[in-house]
């Protein structure tokens, strides 16, 4: 069986005190810190980067799972992986020609390899990747158009959830956009493990509450 590896994302935090709301979703029963890396090109946003990710590893061990919502990830394995990144997850979209190079580079580093789709992307994209000799160890399934937070969850998404869980019983298989309490339980069993959540934990009264309604939906 997989982990359930709750991940609340930090571009809902204060980036202003990063440190501390890093701190504080570790101490409500984060597993993973999901920071997203966004080039103002790929997405029109920009957040945070490899400077940004070496400050916070000062303050933490934990582990820094990164979505790289950028047009040139290669340009930031090097980076990241001085920086003290976990995991590197790049997008389906802008690696249709170097994605093993990717790979293989993001692994040398020591860092563990992801792919992320958009909604509009067709699930078959992610096969190679996952089949390779060098593979990808996490699929990332956007849940709402990449950029922002506090979008709404497309359930129709859970589509390449399951055809992926079918698939690949020990992938991880991440969502990522409008998860929360009440959307946790369509993606739990639709088979994905790993849980992505920004406004859902941030906005709530208790988010050790919401982390831990989360959990219980993927671990049962
Ligand atoms: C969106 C990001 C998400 C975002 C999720 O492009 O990839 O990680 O922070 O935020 P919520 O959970 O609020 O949809
Ligand atoms: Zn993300």
């Amino acid at each position: 069986g997989v982990k359930a590896k709750i991940a609340p994302s930090m571009l809902s935090s204060d980036f202003a005190n990063l440190a501390s709301e890093a701190e504080r979703m570790l101490q409500f029963g984060a597993d993973w810190l999901h920071m997203d890396i966004m080039d103002g090109h790929f997405v029109p946003n920009l957040t945070i980067g490899a400077p940004v990710i070496q400050s916070l590893r000062k303050h933490t061990n934990a582990y820094l799972d990164c979505h790289l919502m950028v047009t040139n990830p290669l340009d930031y394995i090097k980076p990241l992986a001085k920086a003290g990144a976990s995991g590197f997850t790049f997008h389906v979209e802008v690696s249709q020609e170097n994605w093993q190079e990717l790979v293989q580079k993001i692994k040398a580093k020591g860092m563990k390899p992801g792919v992320a789709l958009r909604p509009g992307t067709p699930i078959e994209q992610v096969f190679p990747l996952v089949e390779a000799e060098a593979p990808v160890e996490l699929v990332l399934v956007m849940t709402v158009e990449p950029g922002f937070g506090g979008q709404k969850f497309m359930p129709e998404m859970m589509d390449k959830v399951r055809v992926l869980r079918e698939k690949y019983p020990s992938l991880d298989i991440e969502v990522d956009g409008g998860l929360g309490p009440t959307t946790i339980d369509v993606a739990a069993s639709a088979g994905a493990n790993c849980i992505v959540a920004g406004s859902s934990v941030f906005g709530a009264p208790s988010p050790q509450d919401v982390i831990s309604i989360l959990r219980k939906s993927v671990e049962g």
